[in-house]
């Protein structure tokens, strides 16, 4: 490993602050540490396309040897993205896409598959008929742009099913709760709700429960997130009627990074899998996502031990070369 080339993997991250996102990048990080040749550059444009677009220009001096970048909106980010394609700067675009299509690797989960899903299985659970309502993310980020289309592909094979409200959270808790305020009368009287993520889901439900504890609107959100207060949690304590599984694919980014990097074979889409989360399979779910923390718990300790008995080996060294030579 240590005389392997040292390259440098840059990753600009469209928000950083929330929970999915640090489980993407914690996944990152411990793929990293098998590799101690490899420099990391991270940048979190907390929310902001304009941000993102300015440290992808930092970036591109620092001169990284691959970019990852999850674009916060398509058509803002896609120019940029472009460059750096067209200058033969390798690029994995993850979960967000651009307008182009320009990348030599995708990593993330189908975002119409996901829409699709939830529709059918709204539909089924409310017996082909009923009012549905939306709460968007961004309504430039490619994600929203197709969970929608396949939500409302798959919606329209049931003229009986009416989607009564739309509301742009933003794929922010906090404008999801606003707009369920404003819009609480039309959310009370949906059958179902499909918020576009767990948070905003979470948002809804703490919106409508302020007044009425007992609402009867099933709530469906997008993650599925394993851990302490998150998606799976959610679904597993009827907070949320179901969630759409939607993998980080962290661990995969960096090893399709790395694979372009050591100029090993590789897949230009790699589509992580998805399924619906709820009451029927939530508990086996957490039995197994539990296991896999814990799991990932123990790596994290031995590479921490590693880390610490490196670093006495390496002052021994330095220490007896003092000896040596004095
Ligand atoms: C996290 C997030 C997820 C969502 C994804 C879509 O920042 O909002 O909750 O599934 O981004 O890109």
């Amino acid at each position: 490993q240590d005389n392997k080339p040292r390259v440098t993997i840059a990753f600009s991250q469209c928000v950083g602050d929330d929970a999915w996102r640090k489980t993407m990048l914690e996944e990152m990080k411990r793929e990293l540490s098998f590799h101690s040749n490899v420099d990391f550059i991270y940048r979190d444009a907390e929310n902001s396309s304009e941000k993102q677009i300015l440290q992808l220009h930092e970036l591109i001096k620092l001169a990284p040897d691959i970019i990852i970048v999850s674009p916060n909106e398509a058509e803002p980010l896609t120019p940029i993205i472009d460059e750096i394609f067209r200058s033969g700067t390798p690029i994995v675009v993850t979960d967000r896409k651009t307008s182009s299509g320009l990348y030599h690797a995708y990593v993330g989960a189908d975002n119409y598959k996901i829409g699709y899903m939830a529709g059918q299985y709204l539909a089924n659970q409310l017996r082909h008929k009923g009012r549905i309502s939306e709460v968007t993310g961004l309504p430039g980020s490619s994600a929203t742009i197709e969970r929608q289309k396949g939500f409302h592909t798959a919606l329209a094979a049931y003229p009986k099913i009416q989607v009564v409200e739309k509301i742009n959270g933003q794929w922010l808790i906090d404008k999801a709760k606003e707009g369920a305020r404003e819009k609480r009368a039309q959310l009370l009287s949906s059958d179902a709700i499909f918020a576009y993520n767990d948070q905003m889901a979470l948002g809804v439900h703490q919106a409508l429960s302020e007044e009425t504890p007992f609402y009867s609107a099933k709530i469906m959100g997008v993650d599925a997130l394993p851990g302490e207060n998150n998606g799976m949690q959610f679904v597993s304590e009827n907070i949320l009627y179901a969630s759409m599984l939607y993998p980080t694919g962290g661990k995969e980014s960096v090893r399709t990074a790395m694979a372009i990097l050591n100029g090993d074979a590789y897949q230009r889409d790699n589509i992580l899998n998805t399924l619906v989360v709820d009451s029927s399979n939530v508990e086996l779910m957490r039995l197994q996502t539990d296991k896999i923390i814990s799991q990932q718990r123990d790596i994290d300790h031995q590479q921490a031990l590693y880390a610490t008995q490196q670093k006495i080996f390496s002052n021994q060294q330095r220490a007896l070369h003092v000896l040596v030579v004095s």
